[in-house]
C-alpha cells in the first residue's frame, strides 16, 4: 500500500514538473549588452540596455518595443513569442552617398536594423525630451561609451 502511494505521488509530481517546463515563458535578461551579429565589427562602444528598468521603473509597455505586423497593424500581445529585432530588420545599415537608393524613413526602418533600433531607442528619448519629461540619452556618446 505504502509503496503504491509513493509511486502515485512521484507520477503526480512529474506531471506537475513537465507542465511547468512546457508552459515556462520566454525570459529576458534584466540588463542586455546590445551586440547584433549584423555588424561584424562594432565601430562604436557597445550599448547597455536596462530592459527590466524600462519596463518596470519607467513603465514602458512591452508593445512599445515588441511587435509583429499583420496587414499594417501590430497583433503582438504580452505572452506571445519575442524575436530579436534583427530577425525582421535584417540589413545592417542603409548605404549612403550619391548613388544610394532613395528610401523613405519608413522603408529604411523596415529594412535596416540600424534605423529601426535608433528610431525606437533614441526616437522615444527625443520625443520625451521635447515634452520635457524624464528621458534617456539622446546623444551618441551617452549611449555608446568610448571604446
Ligand atoms: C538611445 C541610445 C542610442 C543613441 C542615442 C545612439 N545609438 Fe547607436 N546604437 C544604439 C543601439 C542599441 C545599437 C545596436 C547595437 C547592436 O545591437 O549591435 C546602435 C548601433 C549603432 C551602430 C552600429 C554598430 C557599430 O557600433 O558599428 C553605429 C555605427 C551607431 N549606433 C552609431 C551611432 C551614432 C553616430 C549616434 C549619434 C548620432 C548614435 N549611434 C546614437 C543605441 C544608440
Ligand atoms: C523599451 C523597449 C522594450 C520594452 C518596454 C520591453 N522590451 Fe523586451 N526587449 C527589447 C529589446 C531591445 C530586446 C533585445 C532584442 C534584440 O536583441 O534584438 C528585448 C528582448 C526581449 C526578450 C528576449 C528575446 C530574445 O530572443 O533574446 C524577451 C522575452 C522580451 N524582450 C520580452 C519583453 C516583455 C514580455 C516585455 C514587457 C513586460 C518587454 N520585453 C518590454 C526592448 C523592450
Ligand atoms: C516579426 C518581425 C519584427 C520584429 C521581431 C521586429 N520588427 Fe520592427 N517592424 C517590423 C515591420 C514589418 C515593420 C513595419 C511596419 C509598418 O511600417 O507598417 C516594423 C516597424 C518598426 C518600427 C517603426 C514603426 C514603429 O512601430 O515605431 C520601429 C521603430 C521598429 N520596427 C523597431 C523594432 C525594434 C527595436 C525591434 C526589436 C525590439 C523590432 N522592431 C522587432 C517587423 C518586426
Ligand atoms: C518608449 C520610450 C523608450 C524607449 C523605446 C527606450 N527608452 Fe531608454 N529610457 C526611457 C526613459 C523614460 C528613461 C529614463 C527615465 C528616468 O530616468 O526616469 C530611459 C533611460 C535610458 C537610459 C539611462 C538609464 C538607464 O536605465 O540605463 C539608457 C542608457 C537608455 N534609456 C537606453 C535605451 C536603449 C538602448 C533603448 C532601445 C533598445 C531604449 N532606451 C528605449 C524611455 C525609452
Amino acid at each position: 500500500m505504502k509503496k503504491s502511494m509513493l509511486v502515485l505521488s512521484v507520477a503526480a509530481l512529474s506531471v506537475v514538473f513537465l507542465f511547468a517546463v512546457v508552459t515556462a515563458t520566454q525570459q529576458a535578461a534584466d540588463t542586455m549588452t546590445m551586440e547584433s551579429k549584423l555588424f561584424p565589427t562594432h565601430k562604436k562602444g557597445l550599448v547597455t540596455f536596462t530592459h527590466k528598468k524600462h519596463n518596470v521603473d519607467y513603465k514602458i509597455a512591452c508593445a512599445d518595443c515588441h511587435h509583429v505586423y499583420t496587414d499594417g497593424k501590430s497583433t503582438w500581445k504580452e505572452g506571445d513569442e519575442v524575436q530579436k529585432c534583427d530577425v525582421c530588420h535584417t540589413e545592417a545599415k542603409a548605404p549612403t552617398g550619391a548613388d544610394a537608393p532613395k528610401l523613405s524613413k519608413k522603408e529604411k526602418i523596415q529594412k535596416y536594423y540600424y534605423s529601426a533600433i535608433h528610431s525606437n531607442c533614441a526616437g522615444c528619448h527625443k520625443d520625451l525630451k521635447k515634452e520635457a519629461k524624464p528621458t534617456g540619452p539622446t546623444t551618441c556618446k551617452e549611449c555608446h561609451p568610448a571604446k
